[in-house]
């Protein structure tokens, strides 16, 4: 059984997790954090579910080995490749993952376009998603491996990241969306960038605040919830060494 006091540990293929540790952060800072980005083989969103599975479970056991006492996939891409085979791996330990939040947006809006990655998009998970949302609004969906990119090299606002974006959204200019689902953590980023490039108004749908609010309950369920006054210690770790310096700048900005 983990103390309470040890860390929770979040996990990314690079940069995007930090979208969500921010969040986590928010909710719980008295809690510790390890953060691990897989930048060295990133992205993850355009190999085989297989390739990303055995990522994933690489990248579990480097932070269990580190005493974590919780895990947060903080990818959506991991996530549908390997949420469900974790769950059954480590049963007495919280496993938390995020998913696009489609649910609210298209609850709330006709016109939805979700931007994911090709994994995401093509994995049983979402499918299943759309199957029990999909009749209530008019969906759109598109990757977005240029986001990815472009994030991963720690450019969230410039001039290459524009024009991709120009060229990406050009054909959901002239459709009246009203809601985009942010559906890769590497996303919530550019923002800005994302609505300048639609050319008008849409609210955003991040799934990184309902992630934390779920890790905090199950924290909660387990016991597991840190009793000490914070602020918490919050580590940064790549497997790309030189890359924790974006993730550090990342999770000021
Ligand atoms: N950040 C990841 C996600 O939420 C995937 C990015 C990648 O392709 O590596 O889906």
């Amino acid at each position: 059984m983990p103390s309470r006091d040890a860390s929770v540990g979040v996990f990314d293929s690079g940069h995007g997790g930090i979208s969500v540790l921010r969040e986590l952060i928010h909710r719980m800072p008295n809690e510790d954090f390890l953060y691990f980005g897989d930048s060295a083989n990133a992205p993850y969103g355009t190999r085989e579910t297989a390739d990303v599975r055995r990522l994933t479970f690489a990248a579990a056991r480097r932070l269990l080995d580190r005493g974590c006492k919780a895990l947060v996939v903080a990818c959506n891409t991991a996530t549908s490749a390997a949420i469900d085979d974790l769950r059954a791996a480590y049963p007495a330990l919280p496993v938390v993952g995020i998913e696009p939040a489609l649910k609210p947006a298209v609850l709330a809006h006709d016109h939805v376009l979700v931007l994911a990655t090709e994994m995401t998009l093509r994995e049983e998970k979402f499918r299943r998603l759309l199957a029990s949302y999909g009749g209530r609004a008019q969906i759109y969906q598109t990757p977005a491996p240029g986001i990815v990119e472009a994030v991963e090299a720690g450019d969230v606002d410039g001039p290459r990241l524009s024009a991709y974006l120009d060229r990406l959204l050009a054909p959901y200019r002239q459709v009246p969306i009203d809601a985009v689902v942010l559906g890769c953590t590497h996303f919530p980023f550019v923002r800005e960038a994302i609505l300048r490039s639609l050319g008008h108004p849409a609210a955003l749908y991040d799934g990184g605040p309902g992630t934390a609010r779920e890790t905090c309950r199950r924290l909660e369920a387990a016991g597991l919830r840190s009793g000490r006054p914070g602020p918490g210690r919050v580590e940064l770790t790549n497997s790309r060494p030189e890359a924790v310096a974006v993730s550090e700048r990342l999770l000021h900005l």
